[in-house]
């Protein structure tokens, strides 16, 4: 067992009402407090601008956890809610706060987390810091987005570092709570298998998708502002790239870690304009279901990219020449996240004069909905065969709910808000690198704008534009399922 350093006893959560606390947070909570994981010292104090009681809150978070947590994860629910109480505070107004640290009391340790319009930060951190909940070892958590571009980044991250030194800063991708993400560090860094053939030699190219089914849901203004390649690619996509690309760590701890993570970051080469495709659904159906256009849902005509599809390359001694293929899109045929390695050739096949075609290994790693990683290898066709010899890639299959048919399927927010609670930085992420990926992300934001790139359309329920095909297919390379 790690030695805790940091064990909080205060969590105060701003944003109570808001959807994510609704949707993940509070049910993400109850669940720890369910399997006993939460400290029976820790209360929690809710705060939101709408006027309420804590009885009231209550029983909104008593109406979010049934609609949000499977009712068997859920636990005594009346000694998770009476952990809570709420005080309504207007950020902007700073003799609210005295109420809150009147409310939060003595304690021990202090964890606090930010679910709010990243514009309430700064007078956020402000009000905290007037009346102390900024210091000693308080420790904060912040919510996406965290800017629009490196610069709006880098305010919020001065403002932020005004009150709270590095060690005490909780950056949230909630991509590295899940489960099977931390798998892939397992994976890699706990078998020594692949570590020989995890690099230019034997990788011919890499494939990272994260496609969606939903479209716009209630989050018009913000979604039309951000894009895809904000939302998506530069936070949960560029750490799903940096866990496949990095050297290993020299221990599984958060220094070590989020270094190793940075400098893949700082490798990437800049995009160029004929390596990134951008587009738009327009309407069309799912699972033979009609929906509607970008367009339409939003109410007016807009320019916002719900698809991106890009080439990346890691310019270090391991990855020179990989290709890095990242696409994401909402309105895809189905929902899933998965990581390719494509494998190289065989250097020779001494099957060739019998006539039987071998294919290159693949290793295809299923983030979501399904948790399985399969390596497909050649094997001999059963048989006697007039016809002559024959191959055939089969897979190796690991399927994660079999393999561990004990442990339950977590929302991410679990673990980082476990993480949080204890103090430990390992799954969340640094400065260095947030600037990295937003430097990375700005460089094709600067490329779109001297090209006047528009989004091409697909029809929603397809797997993005045919020029995302032709960006792979120019390389000799297909999506993978598709
Ligand atoms: C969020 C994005 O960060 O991640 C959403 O803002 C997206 O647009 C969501 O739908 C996807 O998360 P998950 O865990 O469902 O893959």
């Amino acid at each position: 067992m790690q030695e805790l350093t940091f064990n909080a006893d205060r969590l105060l959560l701003f944003g109570a009402t808001g959807d994510l606390s609704q949707r993940m947070l509070l049910p993400s909570l109850c669940a720890l407090n369910a399997d006993g994981l939460l400290d029976p010292e820790l209360r929690i104090v809710a705060t939101a601008r709408s006027e309420m009681s804590t009885r009231e809150f209550r029983q909104l978070a008593r109406e979010a956890l049934e609609k949000f947590l499977p009712e068997n994860r859920r636990g005594p629910m009346a000694d998770f809610l009476n952990r809570i109480s709420y005080v309504a505070v207007d950020a902007m107004t700073p003799e609210g706060y005295d109420a809150l640290a009147d409310e939060v009391g003595e304690y021990n340790g202090l964890a606090i987390f930010l679910s709010t319009a990243p514009s309430l930060f700064e007078p956020t951190i402000a009000g905290l810091k007037r009346v102390g909940l900024t210091k000693g070892n308080a420790r904060i958590a912040l919510e996406k987005p965290l800017g629009t571009d490196l610069k709006s980044s880098c305010e919020i991250n001065d403002a932020v570092a005004q009150a709270f030194s590095e060690d005490r800063i909780f950056r949230i991708d909630h991509y590295l709570g899940k489960e099977t993400v931390q798998n892939l560090l397992a994976l890699r860094f706990a078998n020594i298998m692949l570590e020989p053939v995890w690099n230019s030699n034997y990788v011919e190219h890499v494939q990272i998708t994260v496609a969606e089914t939903v479209g716009l849901e209630s989050r018009v203004a913000y979604y039309d502002d951000s894009g895809a390649l904000r939302d998506m690619v530069q936070n949960h996509m560029l750490q799903l790239l940096a866990l496949v690309a990095m050297e290993p760590p020299t221990s599984f701890d958060s220094t070590a870690v989020r270094d190793e993570k940075v400098k893949v970051l700082r490798a990437l080469r800049p995009v160029e304009a004929k390596e990134v495709v951008t587009g738009q659904y327009r309407a069309g159906a799912i699972d033979g279901k009609a929906v509607p256009g970008y367009d339409e849902e939003l109410g007016k005509e807009s320019d916002t990219e719900t698809y991106v599809a890009l080439k990346a390359h890691v310019d270090n001694w391991r990855w020179r020449g990989v290709p890095f293929y990242l696409r994401h899109g909402k309105r895809m045929p189905e929902r899933v996240t998965e990581i390719v390695v494509q494998f190289r050739c065989i250097p020779h096949s001494i099957f060739e004069g019998r006539g039987a075609k071998t294919e290159p290994n693949r290793l295809v790693i299923g983030i979501q909905p399904e948790e399985n990683i399969r390596l497909t290898m050649m094997a001999k066709v059963p048989g006697l065969g007039n016809e002559g010899l024959r191959l055939r890639p089969v897979p190796l299959d690991i399927a994660m709910p079999d393999a561990f048919s004990d442990t339950v399927r977590r929302i991410a927010y679990e673990r980082l808000l476990l993480d949080l609670i204890h103090g430990d930085q390992t799954l969340f992420v640094r400065r260095d690198e947030i600037e990295a990926q937003w430097d990375y992300i700005d460089h094709i934001r600067k490329i779109w704008a001297e090209n006047d790139m528009k989004p091409k359309t697909y029809v929603a329920g397809t797997w993005g534009p045919s020029a995302a095909v032709a960006l792979a297919e120019r390389d000799g390379v297909t999506w993978h399922d598709d």
